[in-house]
């Protein structure tokens, strides 16, 4: 799945224009096209990072890193996914990045999704959907979403992200209704985020296979 991922991410570099602050997602195949993005790294304005991961990634190859309060609203955003449907909508907290993906998503105007085929999936929960939590909240959130949805939580025990949250990840679920279960887990208290990107789905999905393709 590696060679799809980078074919994927490679793709995704023609969106970037000159003088662009790329948002810039977290994980395997971000990190794919981190390292392509190296290769534009004097023909754009820097990049906004989705976590300290893809933060030390991008440094790495000498492309600035800027805050997003200071960036204003970007231009385009690439990120992966765990899981993608028909609709664009999208499991993503594989990485435990959620929440800061979710920010930079909300503030772009085009978000490239990036994948291999193995994440495309006519109905959204086979992968445990991933929700951020406050610590001191988590059996609270956990007995809730229980009783709200049915899944089955599990906390991903050792994982602290970068808000110094934690992770809930909510298994058997069959999300036919993202933007409605978005809602409804949202408005649990000690609910940081929640994994589904259904209210700003993605605009553009690459699946790098073979063949290549642009949906
Ligand atoms: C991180 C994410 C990633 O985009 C998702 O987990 C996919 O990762 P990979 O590209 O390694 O398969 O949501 O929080």
């Amino acid at each position: 799945m590696s060679e799809a991922k980078k074919r994927a991410a490679e793709k995704a570099l023609d969106y970037v224009e000159d003088g662009m602050i790329v948002g810039v997602g977290t994980g395997s195949t971000v990190a794919y096209f981190i390292d392509a993005l190296a290769a534009w790294k004097d023909r754009i304005a820097g990049a906004v990072s989705s976590s300290e991961q893809s933060t030390a990634r991008l440094l790495s190859h000498g492309i600035e890193v800027l805050d997003l309060n200071n960036a204003g609203r970007l231009s385009l955003y690439v990120d992966g996914a765990d899981e993608v449907d028909p609709r664009k909508c999208l499991i993503k907290g594989g990485g435990a990045a959620l929440t800061r993906e979710k920010v930079i998503a909300e503030a772009s105007e085009r978000f490239v999704c990036i994948i291999d085929p193995s994440k495309r999936v006519d109905v959204l929960g086979k992968f445990p959907l991933p929700i951020e939590v406050v610590p001191m909240a988590r059996s609270l959130v956990a007995r809730e979403i229980l009783r709200l949805t049915g899944g089955q939580p599990v906390w991903r025990d050792g994982v602290v992200t970068d808000n110094g949250n934690v992770i809930l990840d909510l298994h058997n679920l069959r999300i036919t209704e993202p933007l409605v279960l978005e809602r409804e887990l949202n408005q649990v208290p000690g609910v940081v985020s929640v994994g589904l990107f259904a209210r700003r789905p993605a605009d553009i999905v690459i699946i790098g296979g073979e063949p290549l393709l642009v949906l």
